[in-house]
């Protein structure tokens, strides 16, 4: 039986948005998805003010895969370090107007993948990993200390 895939997982699948690597980019995460052994990089510049100036992936991977990326990159391009943390693989799937039920666990790779680039960003400054364990890297997840 043919997989039902929405209109929008096609258009971002057929035309994805944000492909490519950041040769300057100052975080940059690569995950792996353990069900089906894709992989996705994000590449991530951020502003000195922490925002996401720009994006791109590199995702080898299902059709599901793509899109997921292709709309998580358009999700955070532009916006705060802290509205993309917040970016969840559900929303993922909500903004493509749903994933057939086999495919979810595809979505989880695009919102990985962010975390672990922003992770990236705040090694690479000497910061504390601020993403909780989902972010799957192996440093202390100690919150970064909110100055007053
Ligand atoms: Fe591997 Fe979709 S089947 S990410």
């Amino acid at each position: 039986m043919a997989m039902e895939y929405s209109a929008k997982v096609m258009e971002h699948f057929a035309h994805p948005h944000n492909v490519g690597s950041i040769e300057d980019a100052n975080g940059i995460g690569e995950v792996g998805n353990a069900k089906c052994g894709d992989i996705m990089r994000m590449y991530l510049k951020i502003s000195d003010d922490e925002i996401i100036e720009d994006v791109k992936f590199q995702t080898f991977g299902c059709a599901s895969a793509i899109a997921t990326s292709s709309i998580a990159t358009d999700l955070i391009k532009g916006q705060p370090l802290s509205e993309a943390l917040k970016l969840t693989n559900q929303a993922v799937v909500e903004a493509l107007d749903g994933l057939p039920a086999v495919k979810i666990h595809c979505s989880v790779l695009a919102e990985e993948a962010i975390k672990a680039a922003i992770n990236d960003y705040y090694k690479r400054k000497g910061v504390h990993c601020v993403v909780d364990e989902s972010c799957g890297c192996a440093h202390e997840h100690d919150v970064a200390e909110e100055e007053e």
